[in-house]
């Protein structure tokens, strides 16, 4: 098998692929002012999502993520992760969800193939995760947590950005939620995309900070899966809970890469932040292009730059997550 792989010989078994743009959703950080259609957009349909799988999971990929905007807005988002989870070499499919549908649809994902859910809770006080969101739906996501318990997920992964003066001081009420729970909460650090105003500015927070924290107060670091994300994860023998910190500004965070990225309109993106984003729709319209478009993926990844430019102040091209499933 040709495996997909960089010229700095990091390997790619992790596809994120992003099922629509469309959230429903306001976060402040990313949709402040909600979704805005664009007229003729048409999305990547169930038979162009499992030509795309197959090729993938043909170069080495185990696992895919879907996200969007937010993925189960799709009416056919079973099918899709039947679709995907049914695929030969696909050992794992998660997705990453606002929670919204979660409580209604958790068991029919988790019979459809399923295996792990990432769901947004920014904020354990109602009133602030309607502020940080823009829906005021906090009782609905948590009871899809327990909806997802009950259909036989056995961990929930839970994410929270990082907001100065609005999350910030809840870490310590997040870290009590999970005391007793199955939970892995975590903390990601702000990133600041292309349509972002002076709100990173005022709400940023290191998850270093964090980080210091928790080594102090007895929690101690994992060691990372191959097919994990960059997520740095903390236990405690106190706690049934774990910990996440995600800090893309870190040193080295890019040097465990091992994700691609699949915008809902087709197009590959190398990194999340940076590219426009390669074209491959044009070879998901039968199963017999799969060997030109194998080609194509690996000749794009000839490219793949060692490291993101965030540091430098270049937020690449990306206007949102939303756009790229983050
Ligand atoms: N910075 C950090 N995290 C973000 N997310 C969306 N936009 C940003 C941003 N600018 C998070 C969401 C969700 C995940 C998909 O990405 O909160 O948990
Ligand atoms: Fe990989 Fe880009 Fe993310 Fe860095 S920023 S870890 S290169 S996807």
């Amino acid at each position: 098998m040709l495996e997909l792989q960089d010229a700095f010989a990091r390997k790619f078994q992790y596809l994120r692929l992003s099922v629509t743009d469309v959230c429903n959703f306001k976060c402040q950080y990313c949709l402040p002012n909600g979704y805005m259609p664009d007229g003729r957009q048409s999305f990547i349909t169930l038979p162009e999502i499992t030509r795309l799988t197959h090729a993938f999971a043909s170069m080495g990929t185990t696992k895919v993520r879907l996200t969007g905007g937010e993925p189960s807005l799709r009416r056919d988002f079973t099918d899709i992760i039947a679709a995907v989870a049914s695929t030969p070499g696909i050992e794992k499919v998660a997705v990453t969800t606002n929670g919204y549908r979660m409580e209604k649809h958790a068991q029919a994902w988790r019979d459809a193939g399923l295996n792990a859910i990432n769901v947004s809770v920014d904020s354990l006080d109602p009133r602030m995760f309607h502020q940080i969101t823009g829906q005021n739906r906090f009782h609905e996501v948590m009871a899809g947590i327990d909806a997802a318990f009950t259909a036989g997920f056995e961990q929930v992964k839970v994410n929270a950005v990082l907001l100065r003066d609005l999350n910030d001081g809840d870490v310590g009420r997040f870290l009590h939620w999970i005391k007793d729970k199955p939970i892995q909460m975590r903390f990601i650090e702000l990133m600041q995309t292309g349509e972002m105003d002076s709100l990173f500015d005022r709400h940023h927070v290191r998850g270093a900070t964090i980080k210091a924290q928790l080594l102090q107060e007895g929690w101690q670091q994992k060691i990372r899966a191959y097919n994990d994300g960059p997520a740095e994860v903390f236990w405690h023998a106190d706690f049934q809970g774990e910990i996440g910190l995600i800090m893309p500004y870190a040193k080295d965070f890019c040097a465990t890469c091992n994700r691609l990225r699949v915008s809902s309109l087709g197009k590959l993106h190398l990194c999340l932040f940076g590219d426009y984003g390669v074209e491959l729709r044009d070879l998901l319209e039968d199963a017999s292009q799969i060997g030109e478009l194998q080609q194509r993926l690996r000749h794009a990844l000839s490219d793949k730059k060692a490291t993101h430019f965030l540091h430098e102040g270049h937020a690449g091209m990306t206007p949102h997550l939303a756009s790229i499933g983050g």
